[in-house]
């Protein structure tokens, strides 16, 4: 982290867990727990459904809610999907954008570019996911991927909406294995992140951007990895499920640093 130039972000993926009245439990558990210090931002990106009862419950607070998914198209015949607009109007800060668990399912480098620019226009802020497979990692090519990815994913970002995105570098072996990546490796990729960033848009911009670990990171890790200079956080699954271990990673998001 570097809380001097660029905001710390702890956010949950729920991915496809919890019912709308799961949610209100847990939203007031985790409101009876949260830590008074106000260092670093808090997201949870949850099922759509959830959306209202988790706006609700966090309205007094400074937890961002957020969706794990959008279409880029404004609106029309695109039956079961849900536009940028519609998730502001429900309250919605925050959406996921290209989790390798959508990339899987089909979604493309351009459509992440889309989702971007259309989360972007409707005042979201984009949590934009990359992160190589295990053959990619093995054959040396994680600095390629991600160079391509990045590139492809923030393609006619404009200069004043650039501060607005964040990024999460998920390496998809570490995803749900409770195989993390170390701290060195998360880092190395992080840092390579911003590199990417800064030669696309200067380096006062690279250093503004939020980078996030996603990946198995949980209570008993996240301390080491925050501490990595271009950790700005983390994008949590199994881990943002529980309040008790969520809020202690935003605790180890709370540590002093430099
Ligand atoms: P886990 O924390 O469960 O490994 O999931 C990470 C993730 O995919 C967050 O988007």
């Amino acid at each position: 982290m570097n809380r001097k130039y660029r905001k710390t972000l702890i956010a949950g993926n729920w991915k496809m867990n919890k019912t709308p009245s799961e949610t209100k439990a847990f939203m007031s558990e985790l409101k009876g727990l949260l830590p008074k210090g106000r260092w670093c931002d808090i997201a949870l990106c949850v099922p759509a459904v959830c959306i209202p009862a988790a706006v609700r419950a966090m309205r007094e607070t400074r937890v961002g809610i957020g969706a794990e998914n959008c279409n880029a198209n404004p609106s029309g015949a695109y039956t079961g999907e849900i536009s940028t607009s519609m998730l502001t109007d429900a309250g919605c800060k925050y959406v996921i954008v290209g989790h390798s668990e959508r990339r899987a399912m089909g979604e493309t480098d351009a459509d992440v570019n889309a989702k971007a620019l259309a989360a972007l226009d409707a005042g979201l802020v984009p949590i934009i996911c990359c992160g190589e497979s295990l053959e990619q990692r093995e054959a040396g090519i994680t600095e390629e991927w991600i160079t391509m990815q990045i590139k492809l994913a923030l393609a006619g970002i404009s200069e004043d909406k650039i501060r607005k995105i964040v990024i999460a570098y998920e390496p998809i072996w570490a995803i749900g294995t409770g195989r993390t990546a170390t701290p060195e490796q998360a880092e190395e990729v992080c840092q390579h992140i911003r590199v990417v960033v800064r030669k696309l848009f200067g380096s006062k911009n690279a250093r503004a951007t939020t980078i996030l670990y996603g990946g198995s990171m949980n209570e008993k890790n996240a301390y080491e990895l925050l501490a990595q200079p271009d950790i700005d956080g983390g994008l949590i699954g199994g881990a943002s499920l529980v309040p008790s271990k969520f809020v202690k990673i935003i605790e180890d998001a709370n540590q002093p640093t430099a």
